[in-house]
């Protein structure tokens, strides 16, 4: 097998930076939040994930400080917000750099409607809402221990929202939920659906 072997610090030697497209697809977190004078925001965040079962604990990275992690900062709260293919071009539309003054629900036409347990509200559009509480926010750094402007916000799972029809028989249905992931390239997606399933148990 002939094998690209590249340092990162040195380059990729290829067209385009490969991490993205390896480490991928990836799920979205859209993540609304409000600022401590009450300005509510939107914005997806694909380097996300769980990082917890119980307590379930999730997960996002921001590249640079953005309105986000400062809002998570100052109020310790955010919701992640399920992305679907109906929703595409509203979480695409919600990444927008503006100005931390403007609501990214009406850039994105979508509609805000009061979360339970935290001030930050959810999209109301979304089929899936996960109420969070900001856990840790960790600076990332490099093997030398030089800090790198992301930052890594980690967050409890304090309430879910499932839309009842995202539920057959009571057991959560991905397969039919619609869930979209991010891919690499400057606009790759997929979607999810029941073709893409297959099952296999652990060794026993
Ligand atoms: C699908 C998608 C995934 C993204 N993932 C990230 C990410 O993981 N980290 C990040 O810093 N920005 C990411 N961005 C860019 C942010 O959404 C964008 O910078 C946005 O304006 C940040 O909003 P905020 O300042 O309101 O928090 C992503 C954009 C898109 C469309």
């Amino acid at each position: 097998m002939s094998i690209h072997f590249y340092e990162p610090r040195q380059g990729h030697g290829l067209p385009h930076d490969p991490f993205n497209a390896i480490v991928g697809p990836r799920p979205i977190g859209w993540i609304s939040s409000l600022s401590g004078e009450g300005v509510r925001n939107l914005a997806p965040y694909s380097f996300f994930n769980a990082f917890n079962y119980v307590p379930p604990i999730v997960g996002f990275a921001s590249i640079g400080a953005k309105d986000t992690l400062r809002n998570v900062q100052e109020t310790g709260e955010f919701v992640w917000n399920l992305a679907t293919r109906p929703l595409a071009e509203a979480m695409n539309a919600s990444c927008a750099a503006v100005g931390p003054e403007v609501d990214e629900f009406a850039l994105a036409g979508l509609t805000p409607t009061p979360s339970r347990l935290v001030a930050a509200p959810r999209v109301a559009e979304s089929p899936v809402a996960f109420e969070c509480k900001v856990t840790q926010i960790i600076q990332l750094q490099q093997v030398s221990g030089e800090t790198v402007p992301t930052w890594l916000v980690l967050g409890e799972v304090v309430g879910v929202h499932i839309a009842a029809a995202s539920l057959k028989d009571g057991v959560y249905d991905t397969a039919n939920a619609g869930h979209i992931l991010r891919a690499g390239g400057p606009a790759d997606y997929f979607s999810v659906g029941p073709e893409q399933l297959f099952q296999m148990h652990r060794p026993r």
